[in-house]
């Protein structure tokens, strides 16, 4: 599989078309979870399940902590819509198929799209079990051409050269906090690095990431953040930070470990989740 592919447009409407047919309400908030925090998705009450290989088009997850499955329930009495589980670049499938499912969310009428990851802390504050607001990104992935928006732009979708000043939502942003900090839950905003993996950083690349501003670094969410600025969606992201890297006393970081940490990082942002749907 190529870093780009191109997918007419016939093919999002079949499987929201596919999608549709199968929920009895319309979700307008769509959540996105990342590595180790699939469980937060128990939440959803009274919830229709539809694995990802099922829906045409969608890409089949193949990493652990990722089973792969929408579903559409209620989350604090709205209607919500939640991918169980992403896939990554790294697992193979063209930046264009990784976003695919936002754009289907897109076409279904998501208008608020909450978005989490396992991140790696570069911040010399932060703490394994600590959440990070994303307040901006470094998609150094996309800087250097794997952008989702690659190709053609059709109107329908969204602007040829979409602003992405303000894509994380700054209401959304200053609500996670509130409820962050009413809930005792350490909190912090940064900037998320989005490398393509899977390998994990080099100490000099650590080094590299701290100098150029960035707080954690990840491999996922900031294709799916622009292909959501892009159809209008609001954002809001949230980085749990499953471990700490010093480029100065070097810990190999491990996969394990995400998962590991994913136990603690599921009540807190399950518990932020929560708190800001109850106030939109
Ligand atoms: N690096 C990159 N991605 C990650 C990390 C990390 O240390 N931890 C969780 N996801």
């Amino acid at each position: 599989m190529h870093v780009h592919e191109a997918i007419p447009r016939s093919e999002y409407e079949a499987a929201a078309a596919w999608i549709r047919e199968r929920i009895p309400f319309s979700p307008r908030i769509g959540l996105v979870l990342g590595s180790g925090l699939a469980s937060l998705a128990d939440a959803v009450e009274g919830s229709i399940a539809l694995a990802f290989p099922e829906i045409p088009g969608f890409p089949a997850a193949t990493v652990e902590g990722h089973p792969g499955r929408v579903i559409v329930g209620q989350l604090e009495g709205h209607p919500v819509m939640v991918l169980q589980g992403r896939v990554h670049f790294y697992e193979g499938y063209s930046v264009q198929r990784i976003t695919f499912p936002i754009r289907v969310m897109q076409l279904l009428g998501i208008r608020i799209l909450i978005l989490t990851n396992a991140a790696g802390g570069l911040n010399p504050a932060f703490r394994p079990g600590d959440v990070m607001i994303l307040r901006d990104h470094i998609g150094l992935f996309g800087m250097a051409g794997a952008n989702p928006l690659r190709g053609p732009n059709e109107a329908d979708w969204g602007p040829r050269f979409p602003d992405l000043s303000r894509a994380y939502d700054p209401e959304l942003r200053a609500l996670a906090r509130e409820v962050a900090e009413a809930e005792g839950i350490p909190i912090h905003e940064g900037v998320y690095a989005m490398l393509g993996g899977p390998s994990f950083e080099t100490p000099a690349e650590v080094r590299f990431l701290r100098l150029i501003g960035a707080d954690a670094v990840g491999m996922s969410t900031v294709p799916e953040v622009i292909v959501a600025c892009h159809g209008g969606m609001r954002v809001l992201a949230l980085s749990g930070i499953s471990n700490v890297l010093n480029p100065d006393a070097f810990e190999p970081p491990s996969h394990e470990e995400v998962l590991q940490a994913g136990q603690v990082l599921v009540p807190r942002l399950t518990a932020i989740i929560r708190g800001v749907l109850r106030r939109i």
